[in-house]
C-alpha cells in the first residue's frame, strides 16, 4: 500500500500534484490529520528541501513549514546566504502524525515510520520530477532515510555533498532514479531546523551554527 494509486498521470504539474495528494488515502495517516501538506514554494527552485512531515501549524494551515521550524529554517538559510523565497520545501510524509495525551489539548508529534515514509514516497518522487532541483536538501533523519534507505544516520553523514543516487526503494512507476532525477547534482544532509528549538540554551546557538554551516555547501555547490 502506497500512494501510487492516488498520482496523477505522468504530465501533471504541481497543481494537479497537489490537488490529487489532498486525496491520498495511501496510509492510514489521513485519518487523524486535518488535510494534506503538499511542498510548496519556488517551483523552478535549484534548491528543494525535505523536512520530516507536517507539524501542528502546518496541519492547521495546510502549509509546510509556516510554524516555528520553519521560521527557523528561514533565517538559516537567509544566514547561509540562500534566499529563503527561492527553495522549495516539502517534506517526506504529507500528513501529520500525533498523539493525543490524554487530557490534553495540545497534540505531540510522533515520528513516521519507515512504512509510512515509503508510502509517501511516491510524491515526493513526483515533486523532485517537477521542480528538477541541482540541489535536494535532507533536514533531519527522517528525510534522509526516505532518500538513503533506513541505514542513514544524519550525525554520520551531515554537511557533506552526498552523491544523488535516486530516491531509495522502488516506487513501482517503473522510472527508477532516472528522468528528471538526472538534473540534481547532489545531496546535503543536516539536522532538522527543529532540533535547535528543542536544544537547552546553553546549546541553542552552536546547534543552530552547525544548520548554517551545513547548508553553506548548497550556497558554494550553487556559486
Ligand atoms: N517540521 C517539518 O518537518 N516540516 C514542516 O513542514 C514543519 C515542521
Amino acid at each position: 500500500h502506497d500512494a501510487t494509486p492516488y498520482l496523477p498521470g505522468r504530465r501533471a504539474g504541481l497543481p494537479g500534484l497537489r490537488k490529487a495528494a489532498a486525496q491520498c488515502r495511501g496510509c492510514p495517516l489521513y485519518q487523524d490529520a486535518t488535510q494534506t501538506v503538499f511542498g510548496e514554494g519556488d517551483t523552478t527552485a535549484q534548491v528543494l528541501l525535505i523536512g520530516e512531515q507536517p507539524g501542528d501549524q502546518e496541519d492547521r494551515q495546510g502549509r509546510p513549514f509556516v510554524g516555528p521550524a520553519g521560521k527557523v529554517l528561514r533565517r538559516a538559510l537567509a544566514d547561509a546566504g540562500i534566499d529563503p523565497e527561492r527553495v522549495y520545501v516539502t517534506n517526506a510524509v504529507k500528513h501529520f502524525k500525533f498523539t493525543l495525551p490524554e487530557g490534553r489539548k495540545r497534540r505531540i508529534r510522533k515520528a513516521p515510520t519507515l512504512r509510512e515514509t515509503t508510502a509517501c514516497r511516491p510524491w515526493l518522487r513526483a515533486e523532485l520530477r517537477v521542480v528538477a532541483p541541482e540541489v535536494v536538501v535532507a533536514l533531519g533523519g527522517t528525510a534522509g532515510k526516505a532518500l538513503l534507505g533506513s541505514g542513514f544516520r544524519v550525525t554520520e553523514r551531515r554537511g557533506a555533498l552526498l552523491p544523488w543516487t535516486g530516491l531509495a526503494g522502488s516506487d513501482g512507476d517503473g522510472d527508477g532514479a532516472g528522468g528528471a532525477e538526472q538534473a540534481i547534482s547532489g545531496l546535503v544532509a543536516t539536522i532538522h531546523p527543529s532540533a535547535v528549538l528543542r536544544a537547552d540554551d546553553a546549546d541553542r546557538t552552536r546547534v543552530y551554527d552547525g544548520l548554517v554551516e551545513d547548508l553553506r555547501i548548497v550556497t558554494r555547490l550553487l556559486a
